[in-house]
């Protein structure tokens, strides 16, 4: 498999990936390099089509990831900072693009930039001693990396307002509580917690999988006519398929399907 500087892409067990962003010294911060590095890293996942499921998560046991780079970010002119946040921003987008579900697991501070990184997955799993928060007001600027934008998506205008301009931090399970993380493990099962919850995924026919995540992702930026057009459109197309038929014929047979 490629191999990357500043993130590690794994292949694990039942078509799993694993990518982790890899720079413990500077708490996981995300510079352009380490940006070109994921989204070289999701490319090759894309390009599997046995790929079920893709977790995130960050290397150590303190920081998920805790923002931009502050110190490449620092001496930017505001063409090269608009450039750096497009960058960001489309390689997050990927995630949301990729027919997989993706998983963040956030295993300690996702502050500014890894904030917006795991709210760009498609569900979170947070360690207790996680921390989530946008403190780009503290340090004189607005997000860059979509913060405004998916904050009040997912917690409410109202709250992510709050967040927002002060830069307040929530803890894991405040994080649980305003809908911004589905659940909270110990440290030490997060791994755990992640690889069953992919597992699980992983025994569903895998083109109703992407299908589904196609219609949440593009949905919710559709009016709800066309939104549940679309739903109807992908429900038919599942009846071309074989995975339709297994999983209905299993059902009467009362045995478990096999995708
Ligand atoms: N950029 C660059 N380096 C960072 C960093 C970041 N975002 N966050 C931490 N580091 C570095 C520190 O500079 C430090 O390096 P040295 O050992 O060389 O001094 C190392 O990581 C360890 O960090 P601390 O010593 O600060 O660790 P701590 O436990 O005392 O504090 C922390 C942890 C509260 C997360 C603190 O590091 C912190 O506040 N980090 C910055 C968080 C932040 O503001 N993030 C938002 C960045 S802006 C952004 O992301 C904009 C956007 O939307 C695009």
């Amino acid at each position: 498999m490629q191999t990357f500087d500043n993130v590690l892409l794994e292949q694990l067990e039942g078509n799993v990936y694993c990518l982790t962003v890899n720079r413990p010294k500077v708490l996981n911060a995300l510079n352009k390099e380490t940006l070109a590095d994921m989204a070289a890293a999701l490319e090759v996942v894309a390009a599997d089509s046995s790929a079920r499921v893709l977790l995130v998560t960050g290397a150590g046991e303190k920081s998920f990831v805790a923002g931009a780079d502050i110190s490449q970010m620092q001496a930017l002119t505001a063409l090269q900072a608009k450039k750096f946040g497009e960058q960001a921003l489309q390689t997050f987008r990927r995630f949301e693009t990729l027919d997989i579900p993706v998983i963040a697991l956030v295993n300690g501070f996702a502050l500014g930039g890894g904030c917006e990184l795991a709210m760009s997955c498609d569900f979170i799993f947070a360690s207790d001693n996680a921390k989530f928060g946008q403190p780009e007001v503290t340090l004189g600027v607005t997000p860059g990396f979509g913060g405004s934008q998916r904050l009040p998506r997912l917690v409410g205008r109202a709250m992510a307002m709050e967040m927002l301009v002060s830069g307040r931090m929530l803890d894991a399970n405040e994080a649980m509580q305003r809908g911004l993380v589905n659940h909270v493990y110990p440290q030490a099962e997060l791994m755990e917690q992640g690889l069953k919850m992919a597992a699980k995924i992983c025994r569903n026919g895998p083109v109703s999988v992407k299908f589904t995540k196609e219609l949440v992702q593009r949905g919710q930026d559709l009016d709800l006519e066309n939104a549940c057009a679309m739903e109807s459109d992908l429900f038919g197309l599942c009846f071309a398929t074989d995975e339709q038929s297994e999983g209905m014929t299993a059902f009467l047979e009362k045995r478990k399907a096999d995708f």
